[in-house]
């Protein structure tokens, strides 16, 4: 895949090698991250990150990957602060952002809002996410955190089982990470929710068209050989009203307890977060955050890592980030840990 002026709007995009492009890309940039080396190769430019939806560290992560390659961001948030609430077409507020931009990062409550978004712009478009269709950029980092806490274990993302458990319909980060993982062969997918909750068809036919062995449940028990289990939040902002949301929240927990009885030991606890901590929902409890297989926080670190790779690899400079590097003289010891 050309990177270089593209759009990263699906998954679909991806084949093994661009994957593995980026990943590559994402590894060199670890010492701008633990902030061992700053580079200004992006000095200039401008990201426009756009989030018409709630978000921290999806919006957050976009802008310190932007600013860590010494570009400078701009920020919407909100559809009630910008000109959409006006009844202006993501076309237009594209063919104008475009111009105050050299990359734009948005995130919208719409499925296929982002597509129709970068069909009006000029520079690059990242989906940040959009309704419950895709979130492409966690599943890039779902997956390289996949791997590296599989190889940590001595274990490949070929063969592996992983589980999904909770709002299966609406969250699209499991959307994406599936699609993405039907590249690998042999991988075992165990998908737990609630009927009503259950993955979409068109992401259950990709997994099938690619030969992938599906197993739908609504139990937790029946997986104890998993490599990886994905929790995921009920989606509250997709459904019709929070009542109805209600009925599934706290459904399938996960804590301490029913990780031991049910899991093998060693199996990588996965969220892309945030977690519902409230204790109706509480799907994720704190009794695992001193389980070293939690891998929620290191899955949020990488995110920097792939935004940036997108960043350099979109805006054509992979090549040149350590030609810009520069020394960091401020104290940081304390992130190389
Ligand atoms: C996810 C999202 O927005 O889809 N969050 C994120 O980007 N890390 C998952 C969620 O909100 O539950």
């Amino acid at each position: 895949m050309n990177f270089t002026g593209a759009n990263i709007l699906s998954v679909d995009q991806f084949n093994r090698d661009s994957i593995d492009e980026i990943f590559a890309v994402a590894d060199a940039m670890l010492p701008y991250a633990r902030r061992q080396k700053r580079t200004k190769v992006l000095d200039g430019a401008i990201l426009g990150n756009l989030f018409f939806e709630p978000s921290t560290r999806t919006r957050v992560s976009f802008g310190t990957a932007f600013n860590l390659l010494g570009g400078e961001v701009r920020e919407t948030t909100g559809m009630e602060s910008s000109a959409l609430a006006k009844g202006e077409s993501l076309y237009d507020t594209a063919r104008v952002l475009s111009s105050y931009s050299d990359v734009i990062a948005m995130r919208h409550p719409k499925s296929g809002a982002v597509a129709e978004f970068a069909e009006g712009s000029r520079v690059p478009v990242i989906n940040g996410g959009d309704g419950a269709n895709e979130h492409p950029t966690q599943a890039l980092l779902d997956l390289y955190t996949i791997k590296k806490e599989l190889a940590y274990h001595g274990h490949a993302v070929e063969g592996m089982h992983i589980c999904m458990m909770g709002d299966l319909k609406f969250g699209r980060t499991v959307h994406s990470l599936s699609r993405l993982l039907a590249l690998y062969p042999n991988v075992r997918f165990t998908l737990i929710s609630p009927r009503e909750l259950m993955m979409p068809d068109s992401v259950m036919d990709a997994l099938a068209n690619a030969g992938h062995q599906v197993n739908v449940t609504d139990q937790v028990s029946g997986s104890s050989d998993a490599d990886i289990i994905y929790q995921t939040r009920i989606q509250q902002e997709r459904f019709t009203s929070p009542q109805e949301a209600d009925q599934y929240r706290g459904k399938f927990r996960l804590n301490s307890e029913i990780y031991t009885k049910h899991y093998k030991p060693n199996t990588v606890i996965m969220h892309p977060l945030p977690r519902d901590s409230r204790a109706e929902a509480n799907e994720l409890d704190n009794d695992l955050n001193q389980n070293p297989n939690l891998a929620i926080f290191r899955q949020a670190d990488n995110g920097v890592l792939i935004r940036m790779a997108l960043f350099a690899l979109t805006l054509g400079v992979a090549d040149q980030v350590k030609k810009y590097e520069c020394d960091v003289n401020w104290y940081s010891d304390k992130r190389n840990v």
